[in-house]
């Protein structure tokens, strides 16, 4: 089961840019590559530091601190493909961009 929360608008984010928002109790680094937008976790998983403040190189985000690289599709470190931070799904309604947050399951 998931859940949509709404980001920001279109307009917040433009081509080539990233911003972090807190939405649902986690700050979320929200990309615009080309007019597409992309959302994963806004800390490194490394340290912390916000990814959104980081290089971006096409699809690839560099870390501010100390320049891991993160594909911001998917979520997937680029130098070691089988570690990810969370991504996001992102839609489109009426301007504005929401998220979505798979619930936590049961144990
Ligand atoms: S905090 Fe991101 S690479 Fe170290």
């Amino acid at each position: 089961m998931s859940r949509l929360f709404k980001v920001c608008s279109k307009e917040e984010v433009p081509a080539g840019t990233a911003y972090s928002y807190q939405v649902n109790n986690v700050v979320v680094a929200v990309f615009n590559i080309e007019g597409q937008y992309y959302a994963i976790n806004d800390a490194c998983p490394h340290a912390g530091a916000s990814l959104s403040a980081g290089y971006l190189d096409g699809c690839v985000v560099s870390c501010p601190l100390h320049a891991w690289r993160f594909d911001v599709r998917d979520g997937t470190w680029v130098d070691n493909p089988c570690i990810a931070t969370d991504a996001y799904p992102v839609t489109i309604q009426d301007g504005d961009l929401f998220i979505e947050f798979k619930e936590p399951q049961p144990e």
